[in-house]
């Protein structure tokens, strides 16, 4: 475990917030990522150490883009039997180079249990007394944190910066012409497979896969799976050995993600309006060890920090040799 001496001189020296590479085209910006579109229909996706939540950025986590990146790259080589998927190789802890896909204009959020704490989350819905959800129906008497019989699709807009995702059922995203119902069909059917071999490789590491969310595309007409997967970002993860005790006596289960995130905000007063407070150290330490505990339990990996280079100079260094720059600015 790195010590908070260690993660904090990493904060205030080696933490990745952002890359501007030269040759390489106009760079690209998401809440977590930078990216450029290459030539050849690819793309270089660069995970920073940015933290967003409630959609807003609120500091830098030191080496959460290098296990979001590498826990990504893990789901990938895990799940190519399954379904094809953008990626081609990492050049770098922070970078994976992947193929551009067509991306379908939803998120396609898969859920083994009755939980959430947003608008669109089932739980929260359920408990407002809706039991027509997602085109689904659920029957009363249902508990927080209590498994579906079956994982479900709860599929949801793609917001634009600022918006807000709407749910939409199967229906609707076939009628409203946002994806094919060939092409849906296969994205329900890939989206519960990796979910299914998700959750089986997690309980081996002792974790629970509660929810995730994956985004899907068309690359060379084929549906394939993109973006990230089964991170501590896009999923919510809970320990496996106390969850039953747990939810006998009524109690939230132990989380293992970024919970302690949403948790820390609320004890700070904020609920999503206003300016959000900044990260203190406690926090950051805590959420630092936390994604790359969750990189090492699921891959059975010992994370290799980098605490001697610069992370903007090594990812130039590395992107080099892949001979995609014109050299120029
Ligand atoms: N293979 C791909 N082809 C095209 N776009 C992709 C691919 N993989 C991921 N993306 C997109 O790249 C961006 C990644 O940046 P990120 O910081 O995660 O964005 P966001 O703030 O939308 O979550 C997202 O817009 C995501 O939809
Ligand atoms: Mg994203």
């Amino acid at each position: 475990m790195l010590t908070a001496e260690t993660i904090l001189h990493q904060k205030e020296f080696l933490a990745l917030s952002g890359v501007d590479l030269a040759g390489f085209g106009p760079r690209q910006q998401g809440k977590v990522r930078d990216f450029y579109e290459l030539p050849g229909k690819h793309r270089l996706l660069i995970t920073t150490d940015r933290q967003s939540a409630f959609d807003r950025i609120l500091g830098l986590i030191p080496f959460k883009g290098q296990v979001l990146n590498q826990l990504s790259q893990f789901w990938f080589e895990q799940t190519a039997d399954i379904v094809p998927n953008h990626f081609i190789s990492t050049p770098d802890p922070n970078v994976m180079l992947v193929r551009q896909a067509e991306m379908f204009p939803v998120e396609i959020i898969v859920r083994g249990y009755l939980t959430g704490v947003t608008d669109t989350s089932i739980w929260v819905m359920y408990q407002q007394g809706q039991r027509r959800m997602y085109g689904l129906d659920f029957p009363d008497g249902m508990r927080k944190n209590q498994p579906l019989p079956d994982p479900i699709l709860t599929p949801t807009t793609h917001a634009e910066l600022g918006g807000h995702d709407r749910p939409l059922s199967r229906n609707e995203i076939i009628q409203e012409g946002l994806v094919s119902k060939a092409l849906y069909t296969q994205v329900e059917e890939a989206a519960l497979a990796v979910f299914k071999r998700g959750q089986e490789l997690c309980r081996k590491a002792g974790l629970i896969l509660v929810d995730t969310k994956y985004e899907f595309g068309l690359i060379e007409g084929q549906v394939a799976l993109t973006d990230e997967v089964h991170t501590p970002d896009s999923s919510r993860f809970w320990l496996a050995e106390t969850y039953q005790e747990r939810f006998d006596r009524n109690e939230e289960p132990e989380n293992f993600d970024k919970e302690l995130l949403r948790l820390w905000l609320r004890s700070q007063g904020y609920k999503g309006e206003g300016e959000p407070p900044a990260l203190d150290d406690e926090i950051t330490v805590r959420l630092s060890q936390r994604y790359i505990a969750c990189y090492e339990r699921i891959t059975g990996r010992e994370f290799q920090p980098d605490l001697e280079q610069t992370p903007e100079a090594r990812i130039s260094r590395n992107l080099k040799e892949l001979n995609y720059g014109t050299g120029r600015d």
